[in-house]
């Protein structure tokens, strides 16, 4: 363990030799010497060399020193030490406050102490490598990591839930890697192809503690056949009336859908949250694509929500969760499209989404839409982003119906968010007089 962590070894160096007294032949003891503490979890292991290999009857003890006392105490696990590395786990130290340590080597006469620089655990401390269980779908892989350290750790006692994590996955015998950067505890990893194996490793940071960890050993997991209902997909959610729609795409008839929500908080927390998704009312074995719940389920909060499929006997995997802001599905309401035609153009001015009760109006955050349209008689879309709410697309056929529909996007960084597509609107171009 710690070998494969040597390269992040922190070194405190001795700034002066310590000194061996003078063996039996007058042999010269004196060295060079300087100690290494390495703290990663809640593992503390000393390391040190000593200058002649040929002394195999030297020992070494150490003494501890609590912050605010005097008193040297023998450090347990490092005391009449014959190899050059000692463990000193088991001692209770106040992890947050300095210690002081010294070494002294003894033979027949004892060497004079040395002072290792004094230093705070929880600073120099190392995260470990986390433990990782994955689980495979036939098209996701989910991932539950275990925060590092034991399991009652003293050392990140106060961090439990700061832990972010970092992984990198790829396909076997592969050489394509994908990073995945500042995830929770539990994490999905969705459009996986099946029945292949994916390879990962992940590591731990406490952003908070500017901590990063290093990362563990790597865990493959094959993904399997592809012999359930396909999950649904395109999952969005709209606001209508004052009530929340959610729509989703799926390719066969004659199943039906079921809807969980769940806490975002809860993913924060690293246990295990999949007993905590709760049935959204109103969306239980539905035949539709869609369901409609009212808006004042949800207090004022982050939510994720994921569709199911069955037909009875086969029950697909649950969608990709989709995360769900009360507050922008709020403004992120879908555009109404106003459209007028000429012989060769249409003029489409947008308007503010039909407001439910008090809520927020789009025109606070600036918006960016993504307008689509098609010739009816055609599936060729073509697509335009346009910041203004009235503008002329030119250049189209004269006597052609052209269908219309378009959606809102923040552009703001902290608000990275599209509302659904409002409804389609038809427009017939004018003819061409001559
Ligand atoms: C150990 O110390 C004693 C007393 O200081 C001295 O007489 C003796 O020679 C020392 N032994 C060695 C091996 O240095
Ligand atoms: C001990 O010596 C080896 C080889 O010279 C060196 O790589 C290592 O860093 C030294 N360790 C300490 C604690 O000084
Ligand atoms: C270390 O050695 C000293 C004397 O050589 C002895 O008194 C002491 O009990 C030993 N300590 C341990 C932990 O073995
Ligand atoms: C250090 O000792 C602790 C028990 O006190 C043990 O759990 C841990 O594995 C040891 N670490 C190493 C690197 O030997
Ligand atoms: C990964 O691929 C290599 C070579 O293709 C193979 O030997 C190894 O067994 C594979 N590992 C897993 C976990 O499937
Ligand atoms: C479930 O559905 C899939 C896709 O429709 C099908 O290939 C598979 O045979 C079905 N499995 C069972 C147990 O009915
Ligand atoms: C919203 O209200 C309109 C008019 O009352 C109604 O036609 C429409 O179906 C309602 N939409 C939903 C999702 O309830
Ligand atoms: C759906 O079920 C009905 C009757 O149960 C059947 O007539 C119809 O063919 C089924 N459709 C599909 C796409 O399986
Ligand atoms: C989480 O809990 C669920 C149900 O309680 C269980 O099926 C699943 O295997 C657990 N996952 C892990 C990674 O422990
Ligand atoms: C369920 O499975 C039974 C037996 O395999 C089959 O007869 C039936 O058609 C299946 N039902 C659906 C909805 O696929
Ligand atoms: C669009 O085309 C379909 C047939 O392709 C036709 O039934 C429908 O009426 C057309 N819509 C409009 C608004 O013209
Ligand atoms: C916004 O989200 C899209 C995908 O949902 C992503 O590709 C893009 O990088 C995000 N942009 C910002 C600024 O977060």
């Amino acid at each position: 363990m710690v070998a494969l962590l040597g390269a992040m070894t922190l070194v405190l160096v001795a700034v002066a030799p310590w000194v061996l007294p003078v063996a039996a032949g007058g042999k010269n003891l004196k060295s060079y010497q300087k100690v290494e503490v390495d703290i990663i979890d809640d593992n503390f292991i000393l390391q040190w060399n000593r200058s002649d290999e040929s002394l195999r009857s030297v020992t070494f003890s150490f003494d501890y020193q609590k912050s605010g006392t005097d008193n040297w105490i023998k450090l347990p696990g490092c005391q009449n030490i014959t190899s050059t590395k000692c463990n000193f786990s088991s001692v209770k130290l106040n992890v947050y406050e300095e210690i002081k340590l010294r070494i002294r080597a003894e033979k027949e006469n004892t060497s004079s102490w040395y002072e290792v620089d004094p230093f705070t655990p929880y600073n120099k401390a190392q995260i470990g490598p986390p433990e990782v269980h994955l689980e495979a779908e036939d098209k996701a892989i989910m991932i539950n990591i275990s925060p590092p350290g034991t399991k009652n750790s003293v050392m990140w006692a106060l961090d439990g839930s700061g832990f972010r994590y970092s992984l990198v996955i790829w396909k076997n015998s592969s050489s394509g890697e994908e990073e995945i950067e500042n995830i929770y505890s539990i994490h999905k990893i969705y459009k996986l192809l099946p029945e292949t194996t994916y390879c990962l490793k992940v590591k731990a940071a406490l952003p908070m503690a500017w901590k990063v960890g290093i990362y563990g050993p790597v865990y493959c997991i094959k993904t399997t056949v592809e012999n359930k209902l396909p999950p649904p997909e395109n999952i969005q959610v709209s606001v209508q009336n004052e009530s929340y729609v959610l729509k989703w795409d799926y390719a066969y008839a004659n199943v039906t859908f079921q809807v969980q929500w769940l806490h975002a908080f809860l993913k924060r927390n690293p246990v295990n949250h999949s007993y905590k998704w709760k049935q959204m009312p109103n969306c239980e074995n539905v035949k539709t694509t869609q369901c409609v719940f009212p808006q004042n389920i949800f207090p004022k909060g982050i939510y994720f929500l994921r569709v199911q499929a069955s037909d009875g006997n086969n029950t697909s995997f649950w969608s990709e969760e989709i995360k769900f802001d009360t507050e922008i599905q709020a403004f992120l309401l879908p555009p109404v499209l106003k459209v007028r035609s000429t012989s060769d153009s249409l003029h489409i001015y947008i308007g503010a989404p039909e407001q439910s009760g008090s809520k927020p109006v789009n025109q606070d955050y600036p918006l960016t839409y993504e307008i689509i349209f098609w010739e009816n008689t055609s599936n060729a879309e073509r697509k335009i982003f346009k910041e203004k709410t009235d503008f002329i697309v030119p250049n189209l056929k004269p006597l052609t119906v052209y269908c219309v529909k378009a959606r809102a996007h923040t552009m703001d960084e902290k608000w990275n968010k599209s509302s659904a597509f409002g409804d389609v609107v038809f427009v017939k171009t004018k003819p061409v007089f001559l």
